[in-house]
């Protein structure tokens, strides 16, 4: 009989409690203990530690059907330079480490970007203790696997987006412009935009000129079409390599970010009437998607049966229509940003899409 831990850390997403549900379900299935710990790490820093024992009763499908995560998370301090109350960094590791080995796992489950479990990885090699990993993030850049938790969700909620404002945009003969998250890929922007019929899709991988964004805007207007969608990535960089909504900030003009300052532009090039929509965390709040559900299902009930093979420093992963696990330092090194040849962007092109280069 085994003892597993699992924990949530960095940002949260549409899909973390399906995933906990079915780990549950499947240790349990083993006569197992699942421990869920509370916000990430900051479940095993904290002196008394904070966790609950998560019985099969409380894993509902109710549960399942849930944004967030039950647990909490946090994105806040590498444990290898915590950031102190006096502004100090301090290698908080150890404490971590005793967290683990005081609730006496016998392996640990994190649900996490890559960031996470780079981190986990370090503390599961230092402490000597077993570690497997589950991809999740909206912005669906973890290496080797199609897809991570809580992609599909985001993607459905920036499509249903453009979806509400194209009529809008037609009905005042507008440029709409919506800005989706993706702190440095552009996966929610590119497969939003295509499933949205966006003219414009403005992706950090691709750094953008404003004169080709407002010829695309200008050319839609010729045919007679009085209304136009752009789509951009928070993280979009222009062609000369500026961090726009950085650079911006404080500057001569203030925008309240990429999609203002692009709004902006487009207004002033091209005459346009124009709006912007900042889609911010509304992208990781709703009910998961049937997708994410039935993704994250598969890779909680996997990421125990791995534990149970003795399979540890694995990452689960989703391939080839299934369920798999790679070499996790593997997955680290292949951050999965969209790629110059990524089929999608040649999609986008076929289609017309400007894609601001
Ligand atoms: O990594 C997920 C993500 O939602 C990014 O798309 C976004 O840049 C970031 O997290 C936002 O983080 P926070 O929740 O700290 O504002």
């Amino acid at each position: 009989e085994k003892r597993i831990g699992i924990l949530t850390s960095g940002g949260d997403c549409a899909g973390l409690n399906a995933v906990i549900r079915a780990a549950v379900c499947r240790a349990d299935g083993l006569g197992w203990t699942v421990i869920g710990i509370k916000e990430g790490t900051s479940g095993l820093l904290s002196r008394p530690l904070r966790y609950e024992a998560l019985t099969p009763d409380k894993m509902t499908t109710a549960v399942m059907r849930q944004g967030g995560t039950i647990l909490g998370t946090t994105n806040k301090g590498d444990p290898f330079a915590f950031p102190m109350a006096d502004g100090t960094l301090k290698d908080r590791s150890v404490e971590i480490i005793g967290g683990y080995h005081e609730l006496g796992l016998d392996a640990l489950i994190g649900v996490g970007g890559d960031g996470s479990h780079q981190i986990l990885r370090r503390l599961a090699q230092q402490g000597g203790f077993n570690y497997v990993g589950i991809p999740k993030t909206i912005d669906n850049d973890v290496g080797l696997t199609e897809v991570s938790v809580g992609f599909d969700t985001a993607v459905a909620v920036a499509t249903e987006a453009l979806d509400r404002l194209q009529p809008t945009a037609a009905s005042h003969a507008r440029v709409m412009v919506l800005e989706v998250m993706g702190r440095d890929a552009g996966h929610i922007a590119l497969a939003a935009g295509i499933a949205g019929g966006a003219d414009v899709i403005l992706i950090p991988e691709i750094p953008f000129s404003i004169d080709s964004v407002a010829d695309k805007i200008r050319e839609v207007r010729k045919t007679g079409r009085n209304f136009a969608l752009v789509v951009v990535s928070e993280a979009v960089k222009t062609i000369d390599g500026t961090k726009v909504h950085k650079d911006y900030h404080g500057g001569e003009k203030r925008f309240g970010g990429i999609g203002d300052y692009v709004a902006f532009k487009i207004a002033d090039t091209t005459g346009a009437e124009t709006r912007v929509t900042v889609l911010g965390h509304v992208q990781r709040g709703s009910m998961p998607s049937w997708r994410d559900r039935l993704i994250a299902s598969a890779f909680g009930a996997h990421a125990v049966d791995l534990i149970a093979e003795g399979k540890f420093d694995r990452l689960v992963a989703w391939s080839d229509r299934r369920v798999i696990d790679v070499p996790l330092q593997d997955a680290i090194a292949e951050y999965q940003d969209i790629k110059h040849d990524d089929a999608l962007l040649k999609t986008a092109r076929a289609l017309g899409i400007c894609l601001g280069d």
